[in-house]
């Protein structure tokens, strides 16, 4: 049978008196034929209601049950360390640019301690390029005499004295961005900004920062570091360094290359930047997502990719920003939920970038809907990976409460110009059985399906569940694309630098694979939490294309490498299968050779070994 979630627009609101209550005091039962939904959670009421009219074959207690977890789940469990999370809060660049001040800086500070978005999790106030005004001849930082008349220390205590956390911004070079590009009404280049930047002052500029005014945060850009053609790796370690040597072990770092770095960035920063700079319309948005869509694996707790600031609350005609004329359309509802919901779907730091004294009342439900948020502030600090994707329309997985578990999050994204509908598979999710299915955004229970589900949605729309299962099944098919490159950068060519990527490739499985693997022990490709339900044999199949025969070793969980030849595959992807006994429990599968080239990687799929083998 063909399900659906796609049902005639009906009130969402339950019209029905309650017929009786539940257990629960804060669940209510109603009767409502004509409502699409099956549990309703109202958040402001403190309430669940359970249409009784819709109960799909399931006992009305347990319905119950499901709807006063739902309502549970609205509260976003601590962390043992805020480290660990992508990091929350607001920045200031994306609406002020470089025409921030004090007064500024410290209004948007209470209006966020008081309005709703410090209770959401929004702790940081982050001080973006302006402030500058170049190193003295003692070789002290000092601040823009109007700007900041009375230098950083009253702005940054007056954001501590709210609770809140302060955030600053630097160069990895002699000048910042904004004095060579500009973002200031009074046009032309930031001249406060020359001279600003960390080069030559890491010690003493991380001293002010962090010991004497105490900055919690600081994002380090490259405008002036990539002037100077210093390496991004020997350079950002330099300063990660310095930051140690204050002493503060709290203080976070941005790195800002705008693009990925090499995962090495991992060991020195919370968070780094993958793209150029956000701009208020739909096609930068869209990009950003593209770019960002297979760097899952370098994402961990405490450690993320950051899609930049938000542009949200930014309304299509309504847009306020330092940059108008940059093409800062604005986005319509659609595509600022796929925005925030996405950033939060792929765990990137989530900093406002609106005016949040006019931020839009639909903004301000969005950005502290706890069920959306909860993807993103959670202890498995995973970023969503793609399942299924065709073009611009593109299904996203990750596990929800425990990994391997029987609850996943799950993203529709339809970043195409037209109506997409989706055939999502339960089995492509490793899901089996009954599939409760819970809309993160409307925050309600949609009800349940079996084996798949059809679902229409909107150009540029995205939607975003939880999928609670009956079962887990053991995963089949790992994509190449979405794998650990221990090798793997942005920064330079890869061609020439020798290292992999993932590339779009006709037929290929989802149409991607890994290229230009090998040829040094670290350009290799590993497949990291292959979780095994139960102990046996498996038959590792790898897709591979390769113009002439080649080879390739591979090892599990870092065991001797057994080597596999492959033959030409001429365009097509073709696949070699390797027996091994794995153990249940997580593994991890990698391909190298150290020496030589390797055939391209389209994928690994395991299933289980013949049973007269086992
Ligand atoms: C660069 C960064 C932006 C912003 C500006 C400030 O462009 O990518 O996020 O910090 O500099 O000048």
């Amino acid at each position: 049978m063909k399900h659906t979630f796609v049902l005639p627009l009906l009130a969402a609101i339950f019209a029905l008196p309650q017929t009786h209550g539940a257990a629960d005091p804060r669940v209510e039962f109603r009767e409502c034929p004509k409502c699409d939904k099956r549990i309703r959670i109202d958040l402001k009421a403190g309430k669940a209601y359970v249409n009784l009219s819709r109960l799909d074959g399931v006992d009305k207690d347990a319905m119950a049950k499901r709807a006063a977890s739902l309502l549970d789940d609205a509260a976003i469990p601590p962390a043992a360390d805020m480290k660990l999370r992508p990091l929350m809060g607001w920045s200031s660049w994306n609406v002020f640019g470089c025409d921030i001040s004090e007064e500024i800086i410290l209004d948007t500070a209470r209006a966020i301690a008081t309005n709703g978005l410090k209770a959401a999790g929004y702790t940081y106030v982050n001080i973006d390029d302006g402030f500058f005004w170049g190193h003295g001849e003692d070789g002290r930082l000092r601040f823009h005499p109007q700007r900041f008349p009375n230098g950083m220390k009253p702005t940054v205590d007056g954001i501590h004295a709210l609770g809140l956390k302060a955030g600053i911004y630097s160069d990895a070079g002699k000048d910042t961005c904004g004095s060579m590009w500009g973002g200031s009404s009074e046009g032309g280049k930031d001249k406060g900004g020359l001279g600003g930047g960390l080069y030559g002052h890491d010690a003493e500029d991380c001293q002010l920062h962090f010991n004497e005014l105490g900055f919690d945060f600081i994002k380090v850009d490259y405008c002036g570091g990539r002037a100077l053609k210093l390496d991004e790796k020997q350079r950002y370690t330099e300063i990660a360094e310095a930051i140690k040597a204050t002493g503060r072990t709290d203080v976070r770092l941005n790195l800002c290359r705008w693009a990925f770095p090499g995962t090495w960035a991992a060991d020195i920063a919370e968070s780094w930047r993958t793209t150029k700079d956000i701009r208020a319309n739909w096609r930068s948005v869209r990009d950003i997502i593209a770019e960002n869509l297979y760097l899952n694996a370098y994402a961990k707790p405490g450690h993320y990719n950051d899609m930049d600031m938000l542009e949200v609350g930014q309304r299509s005609g309504k847009v306020k920003s330092a940059f108008g004329k940059h093409g800062d359309t604005g986005l319509t509802a659609d595509e600022e939920t796929t925005h925030f919901g996405i950033w939060c779907m792929l765990s990137s730091p989530l900093l406002i970038g609106c005016d949040v004294n006019a931020m839009p009342e639909f903004t301000k439900t969005l950005v502290t809907n706890p069920y959306l948020l909860g993807m993103n502030q959670n202890d498995l600090g995973l970023q969503g990976e793609v399942v299924v994707r065709d073009g611009d329309a593109v299904i996203l997985a990750k596990d929800a409460k425990t990994k391997f578990g029987t609850s996943r999050f799950v993203t529709l994204y339809n970043g195409t110009d037209g109506e997409y509908e989706f055939l999502v598979r339960a089995k492509d999710l490793c899901l089996g059985g009954r599939i409760d299915a819970f809309d993160l955004v409307e925050m309600a229970d949609v009800g349940m399906f079996k084996d798949e589900i059809h679902v229409k949605v909107a150009p540029h729309a995205s939607k975003f569940y939880r999928f609670d299962a009956e079962t887990r099944l053991e995963r089949r098919l790992y994509q190449a694309e979405s794998a650990y490159l221990t090798a793997y950068q942005e920064l330079h060519n890869p061609l020439k630098a020798g290292t992999a990527f993932p590339d779009k490739a006709n037929g290929a499985s989802n149409s991607y694979l890994v290229k230009n693997l090998g040829g040094r022990p670290d350009n290799d490709i590993i497949w990291h939490d292959v979780a095994i339900a139960t102990e046996g044999l498996r038959c590792l199949t790898i897709g591979y294309r390769s113009v002439d025969e080649g080879v390739f070793f591979l090892s599990i969980d870092g065991g001797e490498a057994v080597g596999v030849k492959v033959s030409p595959s001429g365009e097509k992807t073709a696949e070699v299968t390797v027996l091994a006994r794995l153990s249940a429990g997580c593994h991890s599968i990698r391909l190298f050779n150290a020496s030589a080239k390797m055939p391209d990687i389209d994928f690994l799929h395991i299933e289980p070994g013949l049973n007269n083998l086992d």
